[in-house]
Order: structure tokens, then C-alpha cells, then sequence
């Protein structure tokens, strides 16, 4: 028996909404025909915009899509992404299988789908391949508000009406695809561009740098030793999950309880990789004002069998599920930390929520993670303990439980957890304030290796869950080996 306590009265801290961020960039089948299909398509949409895809999305309550990359926002160029489709210029996506980007879908389709989802665009700029004048061209084009040359391109291309443009990159991966810089010159660069990029009327940029690579702890010391405080408000950190390394990936579906384990421990050093980031950030930021954004995260396998190697397409599991629910009760509860998280991708690449194929669609086992965790969006996080052994499984040390807890404005408590074994149920009994009446619950379960096909696409599906009770003020439940809960506790 887990015996653990929730302390609703000790509120340590807003979830923001955008700890449940996605990416999307130009890759693979990510943009073009997972998310934009174009006017003409058979596929139903609007402006373009597949219709399933922005309603499922809709459903997540997505509260932030990264765009346009990744390695590809370093050899964008904005300019040749508006004006009339027929004179875009067609370029090489170098990245990502070589193949022709046509630039049909550019910032106004963008910002069009980001209107149609109601979230909030967050645009990584080009430092790599791109001028400062460029990137600030770019700022001024959707956001000034009045007569400039940028504002009336923007109007000519149709668009009277600036749009507010709060998450601002600049640079991605400025250590590797983004320029192979090192951190000094990448932090010159940093506080040089960044005075171009500028707050027009009442728009206000959120400014993004480029932050570590994992557990490179000499980037964010460097980096923090010599970017203007003043003027960048968070750091990016992206973490891939890779069982079996990046020279030779593991499988995305039929692999052994040992690569699960394995996955399971990779995706958990997350944690102490925060707090190592958090620790070296505060040496020159002792009050944390800047914050951390893990604008890419999630697993990365062997792309599946048949498909362009450049296209990173992946099948999505209860395994992928699990690291979803156990990166995001991680989020919740670093949440002091971490401003906003963007897994990677929203679509049809690496840990998608969303699979298409044609006209169909398939939401991944790690979609319905996102849907059962949503109430934790904007809540409050609270103080959750759980006293949780490890216990060693195919020689990783792995948690008994993962929690993180939650209340809404309603006063609503939402409590989630994860039981990472495959062999063992996980019995829980945890204490509550007075005054709480009842509790409902929902779980994701199944095989580690179950997913979600175009053939069956319900093999892994959210469904009621009974084994939770409130007696008094405790609240026990017992969750099955390989399983995901979310319990709502109402007074
Ligand atoms: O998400 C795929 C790629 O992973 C991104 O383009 C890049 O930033 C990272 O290396």
C-alpha cells in the first residue's frame, strides 16, 4: 500500500496552460497533409485546415503550437512564405528528406490555424541562416499596428489587423542545426538579435533562447553568464527519450519489457535534469526571472518500416503514454520552473498525439494522456506526497507511482497518477482535507505494447474507472499494472 497525503490549502504554484504545448514543424508529414491539406483537398477543411485534426486538437484545449521548427526554422525565410501562393519560392527542406517545400503554408496560414485552435502562437525565428534584419522584418510584419513598410505588405497580403505575438524564439538548437555555434557566441548573438526584436503598441514579446541540449550544463552556464537578464524571458531545454541511443534506436511497437524499462528511466532523468538547469540558472538569476521552456520532448524510435527515413514517423503506444503522463505530472510539478512545454510533434512525427493517413485519423495512445491530464491546465498545483519506493525492474530503478495534484477554480481537486509496472497493481491510500464528497475517475490502460491503428483505432481508449473510493477523507485507489488515472474529487 502507497500511503501518501494532498494538502489542497498548500498551493505552491499556477500550472500554466502551456506546460500542455505541442510542435509542429515543417517535417515529414507533420504541416502538409497532417494539419494542411489546402482548399481544394477532398479532406474536409476549413481554409485549408483539415477539419478532424483542428477538432481534435480543440478538444485538448491546446493552449500553444510551436512553428515553424526545429532544425527547419534555422533556414526559413519568412518573406518567401506570404504573398501570392503562385510566387512562392520553392526550397529544399535540407533537414528533413531533402524533399521541395513549396511554401504554400507560411504566417498567415499559421496564424489562421492558430485562430482556428484558439491558442497561442509561439514562432521560432531564424538565426542561423538569417539576417537580424530579417527577423525583425518578420516581428514588425505581424504585429505593428499602423504605416510601416511591413505593416503594409501585411495589409496588401490581406491582412489589415496586426496579430498579438507573444512566444518569440530566437534560434533553435543554435548548438547543432542552428549553427554549430558555441555558447558565448551563441549568447552575443542572443542579446544582439533580441534588441531588434521589438514590443510594437500593446504586443509584447515572451523571448525565447536557445537553451541546452539535454544534460549540457556547461551550455546554460556560459549562457546565463552572458545573456542580458533583462531581456530573455526563458531558456528552451529539449530532451528526447531514445531507448538504445541515437546510433541505433529502438522500435516503436514490438520491443521487450526491458527497452520499456528502459524508456520509462530515460524519460524520468527529466527531473534531476531540471533541477540541475534550474540550480545553474539561479547563479546568475538568483530571483528567477528567467524561466524554463522544454519546447521539445517525448520519445524518439527507428521510424516505422517503408517510410522516408527523413519524415520521423513513428507508431505510438501505452509505453508512449506512459512517458506522457510521467513528463507531464513531472511539468505540473516543477510548474514554479517551467513555463511552457511542446511535445514533439503534435502530428504525424515522433511522439504524435495524431496520426493521418489520407483522409483518416487515428489519436494516439498519448493523446488521451493530454485529454485526461487537461484539467490540470491553469489550475493550481498542490501539494502532493506520496511516500513512493523504487524497485528495481530489468535492472532500472523504477518508481512505484507518479503523481502530481491540482485544483481548479471551482474548487475541483484533480489528482493524476501512473503506474509504471507491467507486473505489479499499485494500491494507493492518500489523505484529504475535510470536506470532500465524492470522486470519479478515468483510466488509460492496456499491453505496454498496444496502439492505435487505421485498422482499430479504439485499442487503446480512455474508459471509466471504478477502483477509486472516498471513505471519510481518504481517498484509495488501485490502479492496474500499466496504467494511467485521472481522479476528480468534488466537495
Ligand atoms: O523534432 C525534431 C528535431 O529534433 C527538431 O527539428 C530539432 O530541433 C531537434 O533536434
Amino acid at each position: 500500500m502507497i500511503k501518501g497525503r494532498i494538502n489542497t490549502k498548500r498551493r505552491l504554484g499556477k500550472i500554466n496552460r502551456e506546460l500542455y504545448g505541442h510542435f509542429s514543424e515543417h517535417l515529414g508529414r507533420c504541416i502538409y497533409e497532417g494539419i494542411f491539406v489546402g482548399e481544394d483537398s477532398e479532406i474536409p477543411n476549413t481554409n485549408g485546415m483539415r477539419n478532424d485534426v483542428v477538432e481534435a486538437l480543440k478538444n485538448l484545449d491546446i493552449p500553444a503550437l510551436r512553428w515553424p521548427g526545429g532544425c527547419f526554422a534555422d533556414e526559413y525565410h519568412w518573406m518567401d512564405g506570404v504573398g501570392p501562393k503562385e510566387t512562392r519560392k520553392r526550397m529544399i527542406n535540407t533537414n528533413w528528406g531533402g524533399v521541395v517545400e513549396d511554401n504554400s503554408f507560411g504566417t498567415h496560414e499559421f496564424l489562421e490555424l492558430c485562430r482556428q485552435l484558439e491558442c497561442e502562437p509561439y514562432i521560432n525565428g531564424n538565426v542561423g541562416s538569417g539576417t537580424i534584419r530579417e527577423m525583425s522584418e518578420w516581428i514588425e510584419y505581424m504585429t505593428f499596428d499602423g504605416e510601416s513598410p511591413m505593416a503594409n505588405l501585411r495589409a496588401e497580403n490581406g491582412r489589415k489587423e496586426p496579430w498579438r505575438i507573444k512566444y518569440f524564439g530566437i534560434g533553435n538548437e543554435n548548438w547543432g542545426c542552428g549553427g554549430s555555434m558555441t555558447p558565448e557566441y551563441y549568447a552575443n548573438t542572443y542579446n544582439r538579435y533580441q534588441t531588434f526584436c521589438k514590443n510594437y503598441g500593446g504586443n509584447k514579446l515572451y523571448k525565447i533562447a536557445c537553451g541546452p541540449n539535454a544534460g549540457d550544463y556547461e551550455w546554460t552556464d556560459k549562457l546565463m553568464s552572458i545573456v542580458r537578464k533583462d531581456f530573455v524571458d526563458a531558456i528552451s531545454l529539449h530532451y528526447y527519450t531514445v531507448p538504445g541511443g541515437w546510433e541505433k534506436k529502438g522500435k516503436a511497437t514490438g520491443f521487450s519489457k526491458k527497452e520499456y524499462y528502459e524508456t520509462i528511466c530515460g524519460t524520468l532523468n527529466i527531473d534531476n535534469m531540471i533541477d540541475r538547469h534550474w540550480e545553474i540558472m539561479g547563479k546568475y538569476d538568483p530571483e528567477h526571472k528567467v524561466k524554463l521552456i522544454v519546447d521539445e520532448w517525448g520519445t524518439w524510435y527507428e521510424v516505422e518500416e517503408g517510410t522516408n527515413p527523413g519524415f520521423l514517423y513513428q507508431q505510438n503506444t501505452m509505453r508512449d503514454a506512459m512517458v506522457a503522463a510521467l513528463n507531464l505530472n513531472i511539468f505540473n510539478r516543477k510548474c514554479d520552473r517551467i513555463d511552457m512545454a511542446n511535445i514533439a510533434q503534435v502530428v504525424n512525427v515522433l511522439q504524435a498525439v495524431i496520426l493521418t493517413e489520407g483522409a483518416k485519423i487515428v489519436k494516439t495512445p498519448t493523446y488521451y494522456v493530454f485529454e485526461m491530464y487537461k484539467r490540470h491546465q491553469g489550475a493550481a498545483l498542490v501539494d502532493c506526497f506520496l511516500d513512493v519506493p523504487t524497485k528495481e525492474r530489468e535492472g532500472y530503478a523504477i518508481p512505484l507511482i507518479s503523481s502530481s495534484a491540482s485544483v481548479n477554480e471551482a474548487g475541483e481537486l484533480t489528482v493524476t497518477l501512473a503506474n509504471p509496472s507491467l507486473e505489479d497493481e499499485a494500491e494507493c491510500s492518500i489523505d484529504l482535507e475535510d470536506g470532500y464528497k465524492e470522486v470519479s475517475g478515468t483510466i488509460l490502460t492496456g499491453e505496454m505494447g498496444d496502439f492505435n491503428s487505421f485498422e482499430k483505432d479504439d485499442a487503446v481508449k480512455p474508459r471509466e474507472f471504478t477502483e477509486a473510493k472516498l471513505t471519510g477523507n481518504t481517498l484509495e485507489a488501485k490502479l492496474p499494472a500499466c496504467s494511467i488515472v485521472t481522479l476528480v474529487v468534488k466537495a
